[in-house]
C-alpha cells in the first residue's frame, strides 16, 4: 500500500482526490482534516463508496505547528514512513477585511503551512522506500508573477481584489523550488501544480454556472502527478491542461 496524506479532503479538489486515489485500490489514504466532524463526515462518505483502498482520518491544522508535529509522529508511530504528501488546503477568501490581516491570514494557511510541513514530514519521506515518493502542493495559476504580464490573460475580476491569495501561492512556488533542491538527495520530489477554475467551496464563484469545471475532470491529471506521469518536467510549474505556467 502507498501510504498517502491528503491535507484537507473534506471538501472539493481533496475529497475528490482521496476518492480516486482509494478507487485504484494500492493507496492507503490519511484525511488530514482540522475539523474532527468534516474529517469523519468525509471518512464516512468514502467509506460508504465501498473502495478498494483504505483511509483514515487524522487531525491537523496547517496553522498549527503542534497538530502538525503530533500528526507527523502518529504516522511515525503507525507507519514508520510517508511515501506521498499532498497540500492541498488553502483559503481564497480571508475572513478579515484589513490587508494586513488578510496577507497573514492567507500567507500562513496557504504558503507558510505547506513550508512547515514538508519539513515535519521530511525524515518520514526519506524513510520510504517508494520509487515515486513526493510532495505534490496545489496551488494556482492566480500565483504566476509571468501570467500577471501576460497580454493574453484573461483578468479574473469578479472577485475583487485579492492580492493575499495571489501573492501566497507565488510563496508556494519559492517553497516547492526550495523543498524540491532541499528533498532531492533522500529522492523525494516536490512539484506544484494548479488545478484550474474548479467547482469547490473556495469561493461563491466555484460553481458549474460560472464556468468551473466538476472535481472529477479536475483531479485525474492530479493523480497523473502522483504516479509520476509528469516527472520528465523537472523544475515547472505545472498546469491543468497538461502544460505549464511561468513561475
Ligand atoms: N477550485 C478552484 O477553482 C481552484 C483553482 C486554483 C487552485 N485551487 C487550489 O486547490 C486547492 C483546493 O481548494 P478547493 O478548490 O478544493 O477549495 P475548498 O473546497 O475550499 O477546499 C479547501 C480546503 O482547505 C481547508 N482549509 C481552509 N482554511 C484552512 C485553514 N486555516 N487551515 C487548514 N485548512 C484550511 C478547508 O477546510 P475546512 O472545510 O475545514 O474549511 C477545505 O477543506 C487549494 O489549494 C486552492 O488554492 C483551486
Amino acid at each position: 500500500m502507498v501510504t498517502c496524506t491528503v491535507i484537507h479532503p473534506n471538501t472539493g479538489i481533496g475529497f475528490e482526490l482521496a476518492a480516486q486515489l482509494l478507487a485504484k485500490g494500492n493507496y492507503h489514504v490519511l484525511l488530514a482534516c482540522r475539523s474532527p466532524d468534516k474529517g469523519y463526515a468525509a471518512l464516512q462518505r468514502l467509506q460508504s463508496r465501498d473502495l478498494p483502498g483504505t483511509v483514515c482520518f487524522t487531525h491537523l491544522d496547517v496553522t498549527d505547528d503542534a497538530s502538525i508535529h503530533a500528526a507527523a509522529s502518529q504516522v511515525e508511530k503507525d507507519y514508520g514512513r510517508l511515501d506521498v504528501l499532498v497540500n492541498n488546503a488553502a483559503i481564497g477568501r480571508a475572513q478579515e477585511d484589513d490587508l494586513r490581516k488578510k496577507m497573514r491570514e492567507c500567507f500562513d494557511t496557504n504558503a507558510t503551512g505547506p513550508a512547515i510541513l514538508g519539513y515535519a514530514f521530511e525524515e518520514l519521506l526519506r524513510k520510504s522506500d517508494y520509487p515515486l515518493k513526493r510532495i505534490v502542493n496545489v496551488s494556482s495559476g492566480a500565483g504566476s508573477i509571468g501570467r500577471m504580464f501576460d497580454p493574453n490573460r484573461k483578468a479574473v475580476t469578479h472577485y475583487g481584489r485579492t492580492i493575499h491569495y495571489q501573492a501566497s501561492k507565488a510563496a508556494l512556488s519559492m517553497v516547492t523550488a526550495q523543498q524540491a533542491l532541499d528533498f532531492a538527495p533522500h529522492g523525494v520530489k516536490v512539484l506544484c501544480w494548479n488545478p484550474g477554475f474548479t467547482v469547490s467551496e473556495l469561493g461563491p464563484f466555484n460553481k458549474v454556472e460560472h464556468g468551473a469545471k466538476p472535481t472529477e475532470e479536475a483531479v485525474r491529471p492530479l493523480v497523473e502527478i502522483i504516479e509520476g506521469g509528469r516527472d520528465g518536467e523537472a523544475g515547472v510549474f505545472l498546469s491543468e491542461d497538461g502544460k505549464s505556467y511561468p513561475w
